[in-house]
């Protein structure tokens, strides 16, 4: 098992892992394989199933480490953010989900994993949790919406830390279908170099999602 360059993520045989928290030891959260090494466990992380994990493939790079601070926007039932409580592990994932049914599962799933806030709103209506989120180190984004750039940059105008990061992962159809996937990246693109954020990378996430792509940005 090989540390990437990205800290605590790990690599094996071209194949994506996180090293499984201590108190989770056995538990599996979407069926993904365990497998030990020097009395570590480690999670594999399925990059059809994460677009993080794509990314990453992908040579997606960024600095995260075990106190990290992030907050995650379209949390769903927590396969992605179940990698990042690995990774932050002394840190917190403020994971948002408007799904009441994916929003249980996330709530079960922060029983086990200490680091996990689940809320349960609206990531178009960030006021509503700027109660109990603080600034934090990374914003992370996986909204299929049309308006997906509005709700990103205004829950960084929110939440981002200065020198904090941006990761969001852009669904090109559902931006414009009559637009090319390119098109509609630099779409979103435009709109973030206006708040004067700099973008640092664009990756598009074929061959494990077809029309996505992540857009890394700083504040
Ligand atoms: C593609 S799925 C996310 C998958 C997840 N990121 C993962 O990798 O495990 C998109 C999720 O965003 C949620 N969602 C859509 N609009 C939202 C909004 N306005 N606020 C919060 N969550 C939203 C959906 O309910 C869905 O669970």
């Amino acid at each position: 098992m090989k540390q990437t360059k990205i800290y605590g993520v790990y690599q094996k045989n071209e194949k994506l892992f996180t090293e499984n928290l201590p108190s989770c030891r056995g538990v599996k959260v979407y069926n993904e394989r365990l497998i030990h090494e020097k009395e570590k466990e480690f999670r594999s992380w399925n990059p059809y199933r994460s677009k993080l994990a794509a990314a990453i493939l992908k040579k997606l790079t960024f600095t995260i480490t075990p106190y990290s601070t992030v907050l995650y926007l379209g949390a769903a039932t927590g396969t992605t953010v179940s990698h990042i409580s690995d990774i932050v592990k002394d840190g917190t994932v403020f994971a948002v989900e408007n799904s009441p049914i994916a929003a249980n599962e996330l709530l079960i799933l922060s029983r086990q994993r200490g680091n996990i806030i689940p809320i349960l709103e609206d990531a178009n209506h960030a006021e509503r949790y700027k109660i109990f989120v603080p600034s934090v180190d990374i914003i992370y984004q996986d909204i299929s919406q049309r308006n997906q750039g509005e709700i990103f940059l205004e829950n960084i105008k929110k939440f981002l830390k200065k020198e904090g990061i941006g990761i969001m992962m852009v669904k090109a159809r559902s931006i414009d279908v009559s637009l090319s996937p390119s098109k509609a990246y630099d779409l979103v693109a435009h709109q973030i170099k206006k708040q004067k954020l700099n973008i640092i990378d664009i990756i598009d996430l074929s061959p494990y999602e077809k029309d996505h792509a992540a857009i890394l940005l700083s504040s």
